[in-house]
């Protein structure tokens, strides 16, 4: 039987994370033990000092205990052993000894002796030391105590995963469109630029139904504009898109460029709706287009102004948006510049020695995203100033909501396509989110595949990394297997940044592999878009790892390479460079799917064990469940091609299994109509559909 204990500490600053209103518990948080300032002459820890001095939660953890959850982050599915921190944070180098991410998704489960789930609706920045200090203890520890704090019971990890996914509400759904592959490069400069891509892809058959404007198609990076130069007549050209099957989706940025002459800028100064400093200015940070505003994403009456502004892009005949750097990402502030610039001047023709040259770099490296900056502006939330750090975590969500709010009176009837950087649990409602700047690093793919069912736990069901990675230079092969494995991830998008190496796939020479690979994306959509349909509407994940089905297998409670895909499918890429296949465990029999391409299918029959799989970089290899079914197609160029092909089946029944398939118009919220499908399996191994 599950139970939610609501617990609320102190004065807490309302979120808006939660959908319903449930009892405040009265008396001390079940299962944790708060304990008063750490015994500083006993512990140290590398970097981390300053947490010792303050109180914290404690739960002891047995060796069994295993920890899923926090969203968007470094390191293992099992996150036990490391410390994180929930802050958004812009950083481009996503490596193990990271603690944060660009999102700020405060919920885990504790799995062991005691199974329970903690969401900590916390804006602030928060502390989950998962057995980092002290192998057997969790800690957790807010920057102040004022929070509320949300205990869940249930009858396994599922179960409470489900009872929190309804306490936040359903996860957002977009267009179909938005699940066909799109492509995407920092440095697209122009209209030109965008035909070729898209002809790039048509003349080598690689199907393709988006292409993202990055920053490059504004005119001097500033929000809601378009250059008119490199982008003559922008509705005539999203038209033209159109008629070949495109959405052109483009980027908005956080800050508001400070210009005079500019309206968004100018109306925004006047009407008071960006963040202040201490004196009651409009704080001044720089992005992109250097010095900028930040909109005060936190106020309603500044989030209702700033979403109606997508309208522009709009009635353009746009359907899609990626938030972005609303962390919020600061280069640097006026004021830190200034004292930095001080400080360089006074060590002019200076000696330095090492601590100096140390702090010289630190100097410099510092100025982006300090938490002194961060520190120094403040909101308006219902007429009370509140200074940014209090609520850091919640901007990315509140841009997103703003245009999530507005989409809903501009389009009430349709589904846009909507997804942000940063993001705090709530947000899943308004819009998904990509991995943000990853690389093109082999490890990068494996961490991709990690995060989906941490995602997922926190509502996040639209989500994708960057395929191909974003900074570094690609290779052929990691591109390849990255997509092998995009295949399965709602959002399936190819982006890269300036100045790498180009990764559009009809740059390399295996332009087949590419086409076919990308088309079985588009052939296995009649499974893929149901499965994300009754997770959405269900409350359910998408991805899972084994460990939460297999609940008693110990070998499959370890495996961290591996997920099941909706209810039939088990994935097993590779992530490893010049391997040619990889070791694969089976929970139980299942049976082996290797696509050669849509219509060259081969299986195979495995019992339950563990198997060296040979997987070339030309073929998808799955495994479908016992007694499931996998409604498939032959694919096609764009998603609307794909739809008008029949629907076929791939099975792995031996009796009688029924399937539910989601065939809405895929465009309006009308989403709530299944097909059923029946399979029974005769004794001559025949199937009746
Ligand atoms: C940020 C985004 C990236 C984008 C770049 C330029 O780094 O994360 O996706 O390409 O800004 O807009």
């Amino acid at each position: 039987m599950g139970k939610i204990y609501r617990y609320r500490i102190g004065k807490p600053l309302q979120t808006e994370a939660v959908v319903q209103e449930l009892p405040i518990e009265k008396g001390d948080v079940l299962y944790l033990e708060r304990v008063q300032k750490l015994d500083l002459a006993k512990e140290k820890a590398d970097g981390q000092e300053c947490l010792l001095q303050r109180d914290y939660w404690r739960y002891p953890l047995t060796q069994e205990d295993r920890i899923y959850g926090l969203g968007e982050n470094v390191r293992g599915i099992n996150k036990r052993g490391w410390i994180y921190e929930s802050n958004c944070t812009d950083d481009p180098i996503h490596t193990e000894t990271k603690h944060s991410l660009y999102g700020a998704h405060n919920f885990f489960v504790v799995d062991g002796e005691k199974t329970f789930g903690l969401f900590l609706d916390y804006p602030g920045k928060l502390v989950f030391d998962m057995g980092y200090q002290c192998m057997d203890e969790l800690r957790i520890i807010p920057k102040t105590w004022d929070l509320e704090l949300y205990l869940i019971l249930g009858d396994d990890i599922l179960d409470i995963v489900k009872q929190f996914r309804q306490l936040t509400g359903r996860s957002y759904i977009p267009p179909k469109w938005a699940f066909g592959f799109g492509q995407s490069r920092w440095g697209y400069q122009s209209a030109e630029d965008i035909r070729a891509v898209v002809k790039g892809y048509r003349e080598n058959h690689i199907p393709l139904d988006s292409v993202y404007l990055d920053i490059d198609y504004m005119e001097d990076f500033k929000d809601f504009t378009v250059n008119e130069e490199r982008f003559p007549d922008f509705r005539e050209f999203v038209e033209e898109m159109k008629r070949e099957r495109i959405h052109l989706v483009p980027i908005i940025d956080a800050g508001v460029k400070i210009e005079e002459g500019y309206s968004v800028y100018e109306e925004g100064v006047e009407k008071g709706y960006f963040c202040k400093d201490e004196q009651g200015n409009d704080f001044v940070g720089a992005v992109w287009p250097g010095k900028v505003h930040f909109p005060d994403m936190l106020n309603k009456k500044a989030r209702k102004w700033f979403g109606a502004k997508y309208q522009f892009l709009i009635e353009q005949g746009i359907e899609g948006f990626w938030n972005d750097m609303n962390e919020p990402a600061i280069f640097y502030s006026e004021k830190r510049l200034e004292q930095v610039l001080k400080k360089l001047r006074s060590i002019k023709n200076k000696n330095m020695d090492m601590w100096e040259v140390f702090a010289f770099k630190d100097l410099v490296a510092g100025l982006a995203n300090s938490p002194e900056d961060y520190a120094s502006f403040y909101h308006n939330i219902n007429g009370k100033q509140v200074c940014h750090d209090k609520v850091h975590n919640l901007y990315g969500y509140h841009m997103t909501r703003a245009a999530g709010e507005a989409f809903e009176e501009i389009e009430p009837d349709k589904r846009l396509l909507l997804f942000s950087r940063a993001s705090y649990i709530g947000m899943h409602r308004y819009g998904g989110i990509w991995m943000g700047d990853n690389q093109s690093w082999w490890s990068h793919l494996l961490m991709n595949l990690k995060m989906l069912p941490s995602l997922n736990m926190c509502g996040f069901l639209y989500t994708g990394a960057d395929l191909g990675g974003f900074g570094g230079d690609a290779t052929e092969d990691l591109l390849l297997r990255w997509l092998a494995l995009g295949i399965f991830t709602p959002l399936m998008r190819n982006h890269s940044a300036l100045g790498t190496r180009v990764q559009e796939s009809y740059q390399f020479t295996q332009t087949e592999t590419f086409q076919k690979l990308i088309n079985i994306r588009y052939g296995l959509m009649p499974y893929l878009y149901s499965e994300y349909m009754k997770a959405a509407l269900r409350d359910e994940m998408l991805f899972l790892p084994l460990s939460f089905v297999y609940t008693e297998d110990p070998h499959a409670r370890e495996v961290e390479d591996q997920l099941l895909v909706g209810e039939s499918i088990m994935i097993a890429p590779v992530y490893t460079q010049n391997a040619t296949g990889r070791y694969v465990y089976l929970p139980e029999p299942m049976k082996l799917v290797r696509l050669k391409g849509m219509e060259e299918i081969e299986t195979e029959v495995l019992e339950q064990g563990h198997f060296y799989v040979d997987i070339p970089l030309d073929e998808v290899v799955f495994f479908i469940r016992p007694e499931k079914i996998v409604p498939y197609c032959s694919g096609g160029q764009s998603m609307e091609e794909a739809e008008q092909q029949e629907i076929k089946l791939l099975d792995f029944v031996t009796g009688t299994a029924e399937y539910e398939l989601y065939q809405d118009d895929g465009y309006t919220k009308d989403y709530q109509r299944p097909e059923h499908i029946q399979i029974v399996r005769k004794q001559n191994g025949k199937r009746n559909v």
